[in-house]
């Protein structure tokens, strides 16, 4: 086999072997199968999304894979396996499980296959990363994947729109509670790659991002990049503290549908209403919430829904179209 054959079979043992320190091992059950209850996950999901623990030791995955006769290059270059040089030892390194004591996220390709793992720690403990990924491999490019992908493709298309959120938290919740069309950027600012994965599959997006000023920013930043696509874009944010993966777990699917019917908003809306909670009247600002619209609308292939678009600004903002045109104009100029 060659070597990102090797790599891809190493990955799937990995998940395989966390799965059974989760529900086998007493402390796989104790901590990390508690631990994803007590997030509200059902067994059933937890199975689904092939969920894991790797047990607070050293080495024990990274010894267990050794013995089955996975080899410690492929370890080291899936990141599974941190290898440290041992000066008293020079022939044998020291070898670290990357993840341990934390529970374990799969990471699948379109097609199914582990590319590689999110691991969570248990505390909320401020100083230690809460979330630690595998590092850029041959087989996993973070900016080319989306989180969820393999288990929401054809719901994305059945439902003809991707729901967008950013962690993995959000996406099993939604699934779990009934919302199969969505997928994760998972920490990483969405990449033009990770939006035409989608692209394949719908031509609408809905970003659901935090309530919190980190989500804000992400998803205003995605923006553009949908529309430049030629994709349609809706943006819904949540309320202050909550993120999807909170709101699904605490209310009913017809809420939580009900929820993003009322807040979705097209880029525009969304747009003029972060304006409004600051200062409808403050003339400066109103000018840049415009330029900032124009500049996002320049953005869009099409013509003619630029041309939609232009007419929905000048209503929302109450600002004449010519005016809006020939900014666009401008900008269409200074781009080339
Ligand atoms: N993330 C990361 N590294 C961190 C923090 C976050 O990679 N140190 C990524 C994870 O993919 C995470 C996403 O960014 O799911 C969103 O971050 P955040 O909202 O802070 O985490 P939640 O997904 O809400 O995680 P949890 O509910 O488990 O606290
Ligand atoms: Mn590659
Ligand atoms: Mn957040
Ligand atoms: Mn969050
Ligand atoms: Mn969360």
């Amino acid at each position: 086999a060659n070597e990102r054959e090797s790599m891809y079979l190493v990955s799937e043992y990995a998940s395989t072997y966390f799965q059974n320190i989760l529900w086998e091992s007493e402390l796989g059950k104790a901590i990390g199968l508690s631990y994803f209850k007590e997030r509200g996950f059902t067994e059933e999901t937890i199975k689904k999304f092939g969920l894991g623990y790797c047990l607070d030791q050293w080495d024990g995955f990274t010894t267990a894979a050794l013995d089955q006769g996975y080899k410690l290059e492929y370890l080291e270059k899936t990141g599974l396996t941190i290898v440290k040089e041992d000066t008293n030892n020079p022939n044998n390194p020291k070898k670290f499980d990357r993840f341990k004591g934390r529970v374990m996220f799969p990471i699948h390709s379109l097609s199914g296959r582990v590319l590689g793992f999110g691991g969570r720690i248990l505390t909320n403990d401020k100083k230690a990363a809460k979330y630690l990924n595998s590092p850029e491999s041959d087989i996993y490019h973070k900016s080319k994947v989306l989180y969820g992908i393999y288990h929401a493709k054809q719901a994305i298309a059945k439902e003809d729109n991707c729901f967008l959120v950013e962690g993995y938290t959000d996406v099993i919740q939604f699934y779990q509670r009934g919302i199969h069309n969505v997928v994760s950027s998972s920490g990483t600012a969405l990449t033009p790659e990770q939006i035409r994965l989608i692209n394949r599959l719908t031509k609408n997006v809905t970003v659901l991002f935090d309530g919190d000023a980190a989500g804000l920013r992400a998803s205003l930043r995605g923006v553009d990049l949908i529309l430049e696509q030629g994709m349609n874009v809706r943006i819904c944010t949540f309320p202050e503290g909550e993120d999807p993966d909170s709101f699904a777990k605490n209310n009913e699917l017809d809420e939580v549908e009900q929820f993003l019917k009322d807040n979705s908003k097209d880029f525009i809306r969304f747009k003029a209403s972060l304006l409004v909670k600051e200062a409808l009247d403050d003339p400066i600002k109103r000018a840049d919430t415009v330029r900032d619209i124009v500049n996002s609308i320049s953005k869009i292939p099409d013509r003619i829904k630029k041309e939609i678009y232009v007419q929905e600004c000048a209503q929302i903002m109450n600002i004449s179209e010519s005016v809006l045109f020939s900014t666009l104009a401008q900008i269409g100029k200074k781009d080339q």
